[in-house]
């Protein structure tokens, strides 16, 4: 429902295009239909963005002088606003009574972001990115297949130190996991990563707690997991780790053969997840394997599916160059039976896509 004034940035026809939908833009068009009380009755949500400062003003006061502010006085659902305008605007005093005005009487005001404005200048003001007001709208409506659920997603690669400069790692990237906590929070989810050694940027709306080592992984993953819904082990942990931190740097002496490295056994978290599972709760295992053929790594899944008692297990053959650091990805997903429910070759979002589902259904049967 673009105002006059937004028409001047982007025509009408471009609004119906990019939308597909129809745009309505006047109080006197379809008056078959009384626009001006039917939008704000239908709408579940009242989105606006970006909203001036005349806007706020408006809408403070209750004026009711084109389709938009005739909607907002109409609509029974939740309404958010979300302001932009220069900082000198955005700070004054009748803008802030006006903001404090709508927010008392329950309208969702958001906090503008701090950067870049229309002209040279930047400060508080900016219009939140796309994302952010995307995330707070599937917040506001509680809306998805996961919604009200807590989901701990696990993600990227631990790191096992072994002096202060080197380390034990994998080259798990994390994108999986990452994508699993971006869909998860889009189905409506309470998302929370609990990422290792990630080197992509965390999506939008999902909280992160940050885990180094396998024994970190463990202690964040117990906490985390305490109350959630659902737990999903995508992290790749090393199963072991030196047996000691040397404190200075491992020197090559010249002459002598290096050093040999012990290793021991780091605590299978999804076992001991899995082993303090809560009612109701769903835990999702992966397993990378390097498997020669189809059937051999269907054979290692059910195997690893069985040991670990997890509900569902995502089987990758992870050889070749074919998963790790790359947004495609090819795997199996099973239940804790093993039998096969979905064979999935895509990006890793259709991926979490599918998984999140199959853990939707299972928290509706429970
Ligand atoms: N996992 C874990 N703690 C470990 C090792 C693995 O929680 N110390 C979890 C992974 O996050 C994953 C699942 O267990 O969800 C399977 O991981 P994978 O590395 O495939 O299996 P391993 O347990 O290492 O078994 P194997 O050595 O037989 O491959």
């Amino acid at each position: 429902m673009p105002t006059e004034s937004a028409l001047k940035f982007v025509g009408a026809p471009t609004w119906e295009a990019l939308s597909g939908h129809p745009v309505h833009t006047g109080v006197w068009d379809d008056v078959n239909q009384v626009p001006h009380v039917s939008l704000g009755r239908w709408a579940d949500l009242v989105v606006v963005a970006p909203a001036t400062a005349n806007l706020l003003a408006r809408a403070a006061v209750g004026l009711a002088d084109d389709l938009l502010t005739n909607t907002l006085l109409t609509a029974t659902c939740p309404v958010l606003l979300a302001p932009a305008m220069h900082t000198e605007m955005w700070l004054h005093p009748a803008t802030q009574a006006n903001v404090a005005t709508l927010r008392s009487r329950g309208i969702e005001v958001i906090e503008p972001a701090v950067g870049r404005l229309t002209g040279a200048d930047s400060g508080p003001g900016r219009l939140p990115e796309p994302e952010d007001l995307f995330a707070r709208v599937l917040a506001v409506l509680a809306a998805g297949p996961l919604a009200g659920r807590r989901v701990i997603v696990s993600a990227g690669g631990t790191r096992e130190p072994l002096d202060p400069v080197r380390y034990l790692g994998n080259r798990s990237s994390g994108r999986q996991g990452y994508a699993i906590a971006e869909v998860a929070a889009d189905m409506g989810a309470d998302v929370t990563v609990v990422s290792a050694h990630v080197g992509i940027p965390v999506p939008h709306g999902v909280d992160v707690v940050e885990a180094g080592t396998a024994a970190d992984m463990l202690d964040a993953m117990h906490t985390a997991s305490a109350d959630a819904d659902v737990v999903i082990m995508t992290a790749a942990v090393a199963d072991f780790r030196p047996d000691a931190v040397r404190e200075s740097k491992i020197k090559k002496v010249d002459g002598a053969d290096p050093e040999p490295i012990t290793l021991v056994r780091n605590p299978d978290i999804l076992v001991e997840l899995v082993g303090r599972r809560r009612p109701g709760q769903v835990i999702v295992g992966f397993a990378a394997e390097t498997a020669p053929d189809e059937g051999a790594l269907l054979e290692l899944a059910r195997d690893k599916v069985a040991r670990k008692g997890c509900d569902l297990l995502v089987a990758n053959d992870v050889g070749g160059e074919r998963v790790f650091g790359r947004d495609t990805t090819r795997a199996l997903i099973l239940d804790g039976s093993g039998t096969v429910l979905a064979d999935v070759a895509g990006t890793k979002v259709d991926l979490a896509r599918r998984l999140l589902e199959a853990v939707a259904d299972r928290l509706d049967d429970r």
